[in-house]
């Protein structure tokens, strides 16, 4: 029988500790503000935004919401960038991926106040990552080193393949579980041989865009599966990276879709919002 990770349960445990933290320091007269800009309509991003705000509220974060037109120039929102990152009253700046085309993404998140960049996407916060400095790190693979770690899945010499190379999720995922003294493996679309590396892993983390790519042929006897994935099927059904029904019967643990990683995202960056205070108050 596998353990399920509930990563709902599980963000709504961090989530209630941060609200604790956030009303001690409104004690001390320390107001938290997120500022968050969309721009354009995209369905998904409007409910990404939606959910960091309504997360906000819960846990008592002042939030601005910048929803702007699509026809907005990269000029103005370089300029509200700045504006916000002058703004003594605003700790986290959060501009919603992905922009519309006339706007340079880099340009925009360069811009950002690494000091303020809740996402954890500024080079300087790439960089102190990689090298084991503090700074922000990015959210989803943030939040699947909380799953493991509060599900009492040790991650110290394991044998972890990550499967995916991106800049929000592969790579960070790699150096926390480097930190974490994972023994680690990155895999991605040109890899050969790729069954062989994943049946390798004691913790796999498949963060790959492809639904139910990972059936049970990829997955080593007790492994602990982490699917970061998530997609709707013909059905409209949510599913992600990893075919579930095929994989559970193998796995010590794993995560489900939805109800897995997904939840994580928006409590770690209300972490890194609440962390953004602590660091400004330390510096
Ligand atoms: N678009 C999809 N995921 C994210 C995220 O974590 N942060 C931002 N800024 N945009 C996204």
């Amino acid at each position: 029988m596998y353990q399920l990770i509930d990563g709902k349960a599980i963000s709504q445990e961090i989530k209630a500790e941060l609200k604790e933290k956030v009303e001690s320091l409104r004690q001390q007269g320390i107001e938290i503000c997120m500022a968050v800009i969309q721009v354009g309509s995209d369905a998904a991003s409007s409910v990404y935004v939606n959910n960091k705000e309504k997360a906000c509220a819960y846990i008592g974060i002042r939030s601005l919401a910048y929803r702007l037109p699509e026809e907005t120039t990269e000029e103005e929102l370089l300029k509200l960038v700045r504006e916000l990152n002058a703004r003594e009253d605003v700790n986290g700046i959060l501009v919603q991926l992905p922009l519309p085309r006339q706007i340079n993404e880099e340009k925009i998140l360069l811009t950002i106040d690494p000091s303020k960049d809740v996402d954890g996407f500024h080079p300087m916060n790439v960089g102190n990552l990689s090298i084991g400095r503090p700074g922000f790190v990015s959210c989803t693979p943030a939040g699947v080193i909380q799953l493991l770690k509060r599900s009492g899945i040790e991650i110290e010499g394991k044998e972890c393949v990550v499967l995916g190379r991106s800049n929000i999720v592969g790579k960070p995922m790699a150096m926390l579980l480097l930190r974490e003294n994972a023994t680690v493996t990155v895999c991605h679309s040109r890899t050969r041989n790729l069954k062989e590396i994943t049946r390798r892993a004691d913790i796999l983390i498949v963060a790959v865009g492809k639904p139910k790519f990972i059936d049970a042929d990829y997955v080593k006897e007790g492994a602990v599966v982490i699917d970061v994935g998530i997609h709707r099927n013909e059905d409209h059904k949510l599913c992600g990276d990893v075919d579930f029904e095929s994989v559970a019967s193998h796995v010590s643990a794993i995560t489900p879709v939805p109800g897995g990683v997904g939840p994580m995202t928006i409590a770690m960056l209300m972490n890194n919002c609440v962390e953004s205070i602590e660091k400004s108050r330390t510096l």
